[in-house]
């Protein structure tokens, strides 16, 4: 495959990438804006200027388009668009969900993106609206993977040919989708279908989603969310393993008086203030703004700007290992938002094998960060520990006669041994006043212990207060009383 993904570093399941594409590379998590040639409300020579290493747009429409379609045919699109970084081209799969038709075959896309020179082709594949039941999600998902079969065996595997993994709302088709792209050796995979959740805020069911797809996709695969354009959605994406984002919402929202910021976008008319560090922001009122001719150029370049500065602060984030510090962050914004959030941490178990040793700290944010992938990878090595005949997990770190073994405690992760406090997760972690909560968590963590250890006696010491939650999460254990 002429597409070739690399992870460098990585954080949950977010990763930093480099994406080669013939002899074009970017790096990942990335951002494609969509350019609609007829629409260039930003130029791409421009978006260069502003970092962005590819984008996306359509071939359909270059296709149909009179005053565009010889011209990318005889000069290709690098030089139609003037930019000479990774361009990928959709089919037309877009228009056929939206207007149930398209007078395209999927050979025909896949000639024309290949002879107008794009990078990356997209296939004509069938996305099932979330309504679709699963008799027809099936039959659409069948036909896409043929119609990837057909593409790879008239195009050669070194095709740079995208794998769009459609399903619908079904898990187990999209389980399914996941494996058998992964076993046609396809590097580069777009999830499909999933505008419209994001639309209906459905945040919970997308996670689901991506998490079925990404379950039997080899780790090489580049995932790229198909129409994921708020940024306010991109550090959840990326923490499941999505390592590209298209938006056309920097353009759409500019285009209805939008103003896109990370918790939430505003109609124009709404502020007073414009809230944000870009240029176009600090160069103009909120008055002027509104009332220049260029307002919906300068709309779209302040959404542009603040959609790549998440990008680079994701990035940010995987580097130092404080993804789910952002992803917490982010989905605090929206209450469907963290429904989605607290679904992924449903997948901590999954999640935690692919989360990294040490990070540069733990930040505690509330419930939430109990069923973190730290607190898990934690308890799963509990197993490990060396305990000695008599241990005593004491809450206040005092010891008791009777035992050859004092471990300390750190809600929500656990038992700790001394010579642990310094290291990851125990030394890095930042906890406010224990509840109720953390400590319940915290109790797994012993119960773990004692599950591995049978051989030993384990006890606990604690003030009273906290003897009553010991007590119903791990009942037959010998509980003392010790007032701090
Ligand atoms: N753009 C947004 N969703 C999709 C999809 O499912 N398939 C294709 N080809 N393009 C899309
Ligand atoms: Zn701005």
């Amino acid at each position: 495959m002429a597409i070739h993904f690399e992870s460098l570093d990585s954080d949950i399941a977010g990763r930093i990438g480099k994406l080669t594409v013939g002899n074009k590379t970017i790096r990942t998590p990335a951002l494609l804006p969509v350019i609609n040639p007829h629409l260039q409300i930003i130029k791409p020579s421009e978006m260069k200027t502003m970092g962005i290493e590819a984008l996306i747009t359509n071939a359909y429409i270059i296709n149909q388009s009179l005053r565009y379609h010889d011209q990318a045919l005889n000069e290709g699109l690098h030089a139609m668009l003037d930019f000479d970084g990774v361009i990928m081209t959709d089919s037309g799969s877009f228009q056929l969900s939206v207007y149930g038709d398209v007078s395209v075959t999927n050979l025909e896309t896949l000639t024309f993106q290949k002879d107008i020179k794009s990078d990356i082709w997209v296939p004509l594949d069938i996305p099932s609206p979330p309504t679709a039941d699963k008799v027809s999600a099936e039959r659409d998902l069948l036909i896409t993977i043929d119609r990837l079969r057909e593409a790879m065996n008239t195009f050669g595997d070194e095709a740079p040919v995208a794998g769009p993994i459609q399903g619908g709302i079904y898990l187990d088709l999209r389980e399914r989708a996941g494996k058998e792209l992964g076993a046609l050796g396809f590097s580069f995979c777009p999830i499909g279908a999933v505008v419209p959740l994001m639309e209906a805020y459905r945040y919970q069911d997308l996670v689901r989603v991506v998490m079925a797809v990404k379950k039997n996709l080899p780790l090489a695969t580049c995932v790229h969310l198909f129409g994921a354009g708020h940024p306010a959605m991109f550090a959840l994406a990326t923490a499941m393993g999505c390592d590209l984002f298209d938006s056309a919402a920097y353009a759409l929202y500019a285009k209805e008086g939008r103003y896109l910021t990370v918790h939430g976008s505003y109609k124009l008319d709404e502020l007073t203030e414009l809230p944000c560090s870009c240029n176009v922001c600090r160069s103009h009122s909120k008055e002027d703004l509104n009332t220049s001719d260029q307002r919906e150029r300068l709309l779209a370049l302040h959404n542009l700007n603040i959609t790549l500065a998440e990008i680079c602060r994701i990035r940010q984030a995987i580097i130092e290992g404080t993804l789910w510090e952002l992803v917490d962050e982010r989905c605090r914004s929206h209450p469907k938002l963290l429904s989605g959030y607290q679904e992924l941490l449903n997948y901590s178990n999954e999640l935690e094998t692919h989360d990294r040793i040490s990070k540069r700290r733990f930040f505690y944010r509330g419930d939430e960060s109990c069923l973190r992938t730290e607190v898990i990878r934690y308890q799963k090595t509990l197993s490990r520990l060396r305990l000695g005949d008599n241990a005593l997990v004491s809450f206040n770190g005092r010891t008791r006669q009777g035992f050859d073994n004092t471990l300390l405690f750190k809600p929500p992760f656990g038992p700790y041994p001394r010579e642990l406090k310094e290291t990851f997760p125990i030394g890095q972690s930042e906890i406010p006043e224990w509840d109720e909560t953390m400590v319940r968590q915290g109790c797994i963590g012993i119960r773990n212990l004692i599950n591995t250890h049978l051989k030993s006696r384990v006890a606990v010491s604690c003030n009273p207060r906290w003897i009553p939650i010991v007590k119903s999460e791990l009942p037959d254990i010998e509980v003392f009383n010790d007032p701090d």
